[in-house]
């Protein structure tokens, strides 16, 4: 298996030309690789919700002020109601003022916009977000772009998105999963990615596009990917850096993965599965995980790699926004 020498954070990494070739594995076939190194995002999400806490509590101390999260849900989507559930807890637990607003399937778009113009205006709330996908009847911009820019802590606003994509984002909110895996790839391959390919699969607002401006000013070279892209595999197959978004179980097979990438899996897709003659349910992401294990040198499982990290994001951005508000430094 081949390596990338790597830097802890802030070091100089060396470049894809620089990947060596350890003793030990000059000898081994293909089929007796030493699997990759399982990202785990559990872990550092736990590490920085812990950080997040204390920094909270020292906001309080200092400046009296408890940073507040506001979560809209608009309908009944399963997997929606997972993730904000989910959301609401972090929030506490990093010690946040939070409330959710649960509105019918078939709200109307007016009192949808009203609910955010009340919590653009509401002192006690920092971050706004309102949980996507929305019923086919509203206007999906309309409603994200109501928020106001410095509550906006998914990133969504066109400010946020003009910010991110000028390279101007030192007081700009990145959108919560391009953001939580950026920090997966630095912590892998240092800050720089010079002389380094990566590869997204997935054009989507919400991760395809904000993750290309990411690696862009991280100096990587940087290819989107689509469903119209011309031989995708050989595509992904250049890459030293994968993020595969596209909402497509196992779709990305060992066989596409450069020996050595570091692959992030953005997809959260429900499988049905039969074990013991029984069929359950279960997540999977958009990388056959164990494929991926034989040539890469780091991969994020699913679960507990993409998505707790874009939680716990999501309770960065909103402390930043505390902060902001009281004018204080990131
Ligand atoms: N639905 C799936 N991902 C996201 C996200 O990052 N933010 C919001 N608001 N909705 C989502």
């Amino acid at each position: 298996m081949r390596q990338f020498t790597r830097a802890g954070a802030g070091g100089t990494m060396l470049a894809a030309d620089n990947i060596v070739r350890t003793g030990e594995d000059q000898h081994k076939e293909p089929g007796d690789m030493a699997t990759a190194q399982r990202i785990d995002g559990k872990a550092k999400a736990a590490q920085m919700s812990a950080e997040i806490s204390l920094q909270t509590e020292a906001l309080r101390k200092e400046h009296g002020l408890q940073p507040g999260l506001a979560v809209v849900i608009i309908g009944e989507d399963p997997a929606s109601q997972v993730y904000v559930r989910n959301k609401k807890r972090t929030a506490e637990a990093c010690g946040f003022y939070s409330e959710q607003h649960t509105l019918a399937e078939d709200a109307a778009e007016e009192d949808v916009l009203k609910l955010i113009n009340d919590l653009n205006t509401d002192d006690a709330i920092h971050g706004i977000l309102v949980q996507l996908p929305l019923p086919d009847h509203l206007d999906e911009q309309k409603i994200t772009q109501a928020v106001v820019p410095n509550k906006d802590v998914d990133g969504f606003h066109f400010v946020n998105i003009g910010k991110l994509t000028s390279g101007n984002t030192s007081d700009a909110f990145v959108p919560c999963t391009p953001a939580g895996c950026m920090l997966m790839i630095k912590d892998h391959l240092g800050t720089d990615l010079s002389g380094l390919n990566a590869v997204v699969i997935g054009r989507s607002n919400i991760v395809g596009k904000p993750m290309a401006s990411l690696l862009l000013q991280a100096n990587a070279t940087v290819t989107v990917t689509h469903s119209r892209t011309k031989d995708l595999a050989a595509v992904v197959r250049e890459g030293d850096i994968v993020v595969a978004a596209v909402g497509r179980a196992n779709m990305v097979k060992g066989d596409w993965i450069k020996p050595g990438a570091v692959v992030i899996d953005v997809g959260i897709n429900r499988v049905e599965v039969t074990v013991d003659g029984e069929t359950k349910s279960r997540l999977t992401g958009d990388v056959d995980y164990a494929e991926a294990c034989e040539s890469a040198a780091a991969v994020t499982p699913v679960p507990g790699g993409v998505g707790p990290m874009t939680i716990v994001m999501l309770m960065a951005n909103t402390l930043r926004a505390a902060r902001f508000a009281a004018g204080l430094e990131a």
